[in-house]
């Protein structure tokens, strides 16, 4: 199946570093928001990684210029209709996934894929509830999507072969390096930084070391680009208390419990970088 058109659900951080991805790799690209101010916010934020690529020379004016003309957003789901393949990248909140994929059911063409960015909810959940769960699949990116080389792809009890075989080369023509893991909460990734980035905040919790010098260890300890405070805050605490809570719920390990310090901080709106408040300040 050819892919020319991609649409895309949700233009937050991840959904708009997709739709970002997918325009730059030469798709007609359709991202929708539910209301003008958030859809107004995120193509903000991508046109300033295109005037950020411009500047450094990583995009040529015309390159920006045919960049832009792939991208268009809207509030509308309908104007997702004819999209040959769907990226869903809406909250990770399970009741507003089952609402949605029954509607773009009904309004996408019959070969079209839906595709779902979820990080740790279940894929056989959302494809359970439309006609097409052939047709549904994990398409997971790491934050910054256009940045990071990876996607995961999630295999469900249902999804045809014919689906994970047009998903790799879809992914692969986004410059990405696809892995497959089956639908288990955590896929292949969360199921091991998780755990990591959550025994941090119990490290700190317990007062084991200052939040400075667990990033400072782990940066020059490991070599990794951020420490775990750094990348909580730049992944979205929220977005971690849901994959915990997710991984947790399927496996019931303590591993996987959410610390109260990570939960308390969500409950006061802290959600790290997006908020402007984390486990740093970024006001
Ligand atoms: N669009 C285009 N380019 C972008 C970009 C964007 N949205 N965001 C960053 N970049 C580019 C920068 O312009 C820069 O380009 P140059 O090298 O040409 O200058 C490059 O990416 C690196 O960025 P910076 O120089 O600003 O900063 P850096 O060198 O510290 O790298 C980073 C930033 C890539 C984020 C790096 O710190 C890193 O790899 N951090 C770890 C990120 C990570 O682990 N992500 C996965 C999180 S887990 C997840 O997402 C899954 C989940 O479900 C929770």
């Amino acid at each position: 199946m050819e892919i020319r058109k991609v649409g895309v659900i949700g233009c937050g951080l991840m959904g708009g570093g997709i739709a970002q991805t997918c325009a730059q790799s030469g798709y007609t690209t359709v991202v929708r928001e539910v209301n003008q101010e958030l859809l107004d916010k995120g193509l903000a934020r991508i046109e300033a990684a295109w005037q950020k690529m411009e500047s450094k020379g990583k995009l040529t004016t015309q390159q920006a210029a045919e960049t832009r003309e792939h991208l268009r957003g809207t509030i509308n789901l309908e104007d997702l209709a004819d999209c040959d393949v769907i990226i869903e990248a809406v909250i990770e909140n399970m009741e507003e996934k089952l609402r949605l994929y029954p509607a773009l059911d009904r309004l996408l063409k019959p070969e079209a894929l839906l595709l779902s960015n979820t990080s740790s909810l279940s894929v056989t959940q959302m494809g359970a509830v439309t006609k097409r769960p052939g047709k549904v699949a994990g398409l997971h990116f790491f934050n910054p999507a256009p940045v990071m080389q990876l996607v995961e792809i999630v295999r469900t009890i249902s999804t045809s072969d014919e689906t994970i075989e047009t998903v790799q080369q879809f992914a692969r023509s986004l410059g990405k390096t696809p892995v497959l893991a089956k639908d288990t909460a955590g896929f292949i990734v969360n199921f091991l930084l998780i755990p990591y980035l959550i025994s941090a905040v119990r490290m700190l919790e317990n007062g084991v070391a200052s939040r400075d010098d667990i990033d400072t260890a782990m940066k020059l300890g490991c070599g990794y680009p951020m420490g775990p405070f750094t990348l909580l805050d730049y992944v979205g605490l929220d977005t971690t208390l849901w994959a915990a809570e997710a991984i947790y719920d399927e496996y019931k390990d303590p591993l996987y419990a959410p610390p109260p310090l990570l939960r308390r901080m969500v409950q006061s709106g802290y959600y790290g970088k997006k908020s402007g408040k984390g486990f740093y300040d970024y006001q």
